[in-house]
């Protein structure tokens, strides 16, 4: 490990290639890079500290370096003990970022980090699942009240913070960026869809194609896997608790089942519903001999792990990211050790639909920045117009050009006494 008074890194001499690696991604990137240089001209987060618990990625990299560019002051850890690219914090400690996090953390190092960023005093959080919320509001309430507001990327994250509020317990404002249209139906979706199966392919090298790939949950998350799963030729079975998203699931061309009915048939299990207890024993001890499992929700609790390597004869690591349990009667394989196998075992979510949750990032900052001591210590959502701007910034980005209304198709839209 390499350690300096602002950073605690896998290995400096990996900076060259995270650079190059976050440059790679601004090419990708060009919405935010947009803000970005609307940021260094207007600098609207001049003397504001931001503290973030974010997958250290190279798209994140970009992100850190747009807040700075608006005037901010930024400290980063990671929001996930497997999900650090070293090259690129490697490269953020050399810029002189604050930086605490290299794959690999135990939990005790991630805890350290997260305090880290906590004794900076930010003004703003950023957080991707709550714990550096949860952390602050547990343990150091003397911060509280100078922090302005915060921003959370996830689904899991705001249902936390959802309950803080309902409990009467949330003491800032946060604004739920995971909410904004232009992150949840593209990042959520295509994001998820297309870095869970990078993960499952570079974790095991399967082909999808003629197996039956078991995906738990119908969220965003969930919808954007079974595409993609379908689109490589998988026969795909969908589990759900909720009814509407399980009609839809079938409704789209799925089977939708119990997870004990689909437990002997799935080839790849994938969950993605956000709680708990989702793969247990009562479904390990049904399943095919040599079935994979995979998470791609927030937290490592979908799969029970524990009970997998408590029973297991003999566990193996078979490759990078790949575990093999010995059960006796038959042979599990767990693909990034139940944690998101999208960030794990491969690098997330592309850079094309970071951007666009990265432009509300970056523009939450600056709404909480212009609205000091004016947000309710409620979960908020980002203006609509905030949200549209965003869309616009991509579409112009892709080179996507729109029509416009007419004065009449306007005047139309907004009467009612038009009728049949
Ligand atoms: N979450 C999912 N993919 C990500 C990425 N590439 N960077 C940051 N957070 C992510």
């Amino acid at each position: 490990m390499d350690s300096g008074a602002n950073y605690e890194v896998k290995d400096l001499k990996l900076a060259e290639q995270g650079l190059l690696n976050i440059t790679w991604a601004e090419r990708h990137m060009k919405a935010l890079m947009q803000v970005k240089t609307r940021f260094s001209k207007e600098k609207p987060l001049e003397g504001l500290r931001i503290g973030m618990a974010l997958h250290v990625t190279k798209e994140t990299g970009v992100l850190v370096q747009t807040l700075m560019a608006g005037g901010a002051e930024v400290a980063i850890t990671g929001c996930n003990p497997l999900s650090t690219q070293d090259d690129v914090a490697a490269a953020l400690a050399k810029q002189g970022v604050r930086v605490w996090a290299y794959k690999g953390e135990t939990n005790e190092d991630y805890y350290r980090y997260l305090n880290n960023v906590i004794a900076f005093r930010p003004d703003i959080t950023i957080d991707d699942g709550c714990d550096l919320v949860t952390e602050i509001h547990t343990k150091h309430e003397d911060l509280l009240s100078r922090i302005i507001g915060g921003c959370e990327e996830t689904t899991t994250g705001i249902l936390r913070l959802k309950a803080m509020e309902k409990d009467n317990a949330l003491k800032y404002p946060i604004i739920a960026v995971n909410d904004n249209q232009t992150k949840h139906l593209f990042d959520n979706y295509y994001g998820t869809g297309q870095s869970t199966l990078d993960g499952i392919i570079r974790a095991t090298n399967i082909l999808f194609s003629g197996k039956t790939v078991v995906v738990a949950g119908y969220g965003d998350c969930g919808k954007g896997v079974a595409l993609r799963a379908k689109g490589m030729g998988a026969e795909v079975i969908v589990t759900e608790v909720e009814p509407v998203p399980a009609l839809r699931a079938k409704t789209d061309g799925y089977r939708v089942m119990p997870m004990k009915e689909a437990a002997p048939l799935g080839d790849i299990f994938i969950t993605v519903t956000g709680d708990r207890d989702v793969l247990t024993e009562e479904h390990f001890k049904l399943m095919k001999d040599g079935a994979i499992l995979s998470n791609s929700g927030h937290f490592d609790v979908e799969i029970d792990v524990k009970y997998l390597r408590s029973a297991s004869r003999k566990t193996v690591l078979v490759r990078p990211g790949l575990e093999e349990f010995d059960l006796g009667d038959r042979t599990l394989y767990l693909c990034g050790e139940g944690r998101l196998v999208n960030l794990a075992c491969a690098e997330g979510h592309p850079s094309e639909v970071m951007s666009t949750s990265f432009c509300g990032q970056s523009l939450a900052c600056e709404y909480i920045a212009k609205n000091r001591g004016k947000l309710s210590h409620k979960v908020l959502l980002l203006p609509e117009e905030l949200d549209k701007q965003i869309a616009r910034l991509q579409l112009d980005a892709i080179g996507v050009k729109m029509d416009e209304l007419t004065e009449e198709q306007k005047a139309y839209l907004a009467s009612w006494k038009e009728g049949t």
